[in-house]
């Protein structure tokens, strides 16, 4: 799929990622549809690349229909929003896991859902979802955010064999920890040396990759976090005990302290 000329919508646009993630596609060429809640961030950053707005709330089922309908015409779609849902399950409230089920998977499937036909119709366009490693190896402390991630996993790897004969394509990006800026770098957990991260850039880089290439799945993180998130998918229980030997349950209650206000 080439981004020179296509109008891509970008969800969660004024985050760490999605900022990168926004100048990285217009520096290929893209029309952009940024989106996102915090408008203060929105408006500049649309200025910086001459970007359209639309600013909704995806927790809200008919803020997405009125994205849908305001959007007009989508060539890519990349569903980078998200809530960390980070936190122990007894710790929410029935309406923050109904927030987080509805921003992190019920918001993409619905845009994918509403903006796959027309693209069908057109024999071209991509479909792209950020996930995350914990969307193929999950951790205590983490199973409302590994529900959504791994749900989105799935949702990619069933609709991309679907659309395969209709020049549509679909990919998932798995970030492993991002540094600097982004759900994780805000949290201010630290990781044990030796833990690499990778930067909001190189996800960027990978998202335009993806899309370009029409790749199915794509990490962004170190060897040896890539190589755990498969093992941990082959065998869950070893690997669970594994990261509580090595201190990741530690590391997931950092990360959900300092992730509380963003449910
Ligand atoms: N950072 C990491 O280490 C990491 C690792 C793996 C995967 N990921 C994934 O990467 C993606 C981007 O994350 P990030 O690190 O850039 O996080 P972030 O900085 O917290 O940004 C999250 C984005 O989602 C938007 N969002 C959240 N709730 C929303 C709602 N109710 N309605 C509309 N938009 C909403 C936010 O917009 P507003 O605040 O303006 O509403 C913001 O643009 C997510 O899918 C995340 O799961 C991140």
């Amino acid at each position: 799929m080439q981004l020179s000329g296509s109008t891509v919508l970008l969800t969660g646009a004024t985050g760490g990622i999605g900022q990168a993630t926004a100048r990285a596609l217009r520096g290929r060429g893209a029309e952009l549809i940024l989106t996102g809640r915090r408008t203060d961030v929105l408006e500049p950053l649309a200025a910086e690349l001459d970007a359209r707005t639309l600013a909704v709330d995806l927790s809200i089922p008919a803020e997405v229909d009125r994205l849908i309908a305001e959007a007009g015409r989508v060539d890519i779609l990349v569903a980078n929003a998200a809530l960390p849902g980070s936190g122990r399950l007894e710790s929410f409230s029935m309406e923050e896991i109904d927030r987080a089920l509805d921003v992190n998977l019920r918001a993409p499937i619905a845009l994918a859902h509403a903006l796959a036909p027309a693209m069908v119709a057109r024999g071209s366009g991509h479909l792209l979802f950020v996930s995350s490693l914990a969307g193929k190896t999950a951790t205590a402390g983490s199973s409302l955010y590994n529900a959504t991630k791994y749900g989105l996993r799935g949702f990619a790897a069933a609709l991309r064999p679907e659309l395969r004969d209709s020049g549509v394509g679909v990919s998932a990006v798995f970030p492993g920890f991002i540094r600097d800026a982004g759900m994780f770098a805000d949290s201010g957990a630290t990781l044990p040396a030796g833990v690499g991260t990778r930067s909001p850039e190189d996800v960027a880089k990978a998202v335009v990759g993806a899309i370009e290439r029409n790749r199915g799945e794509v990490d962004v993180a170190p060897v040896a976090l890539r190589v755990g998130a498969i093992f941990g998918g082959v065998a869950p229980e070893t690997a669970a005990a594994f990261t509580r030997r090595v201190g990741g349950e530690k590391i997931a209650e950092q990360i959900s302290a300092g992730q509380g206000e963003k449910r």
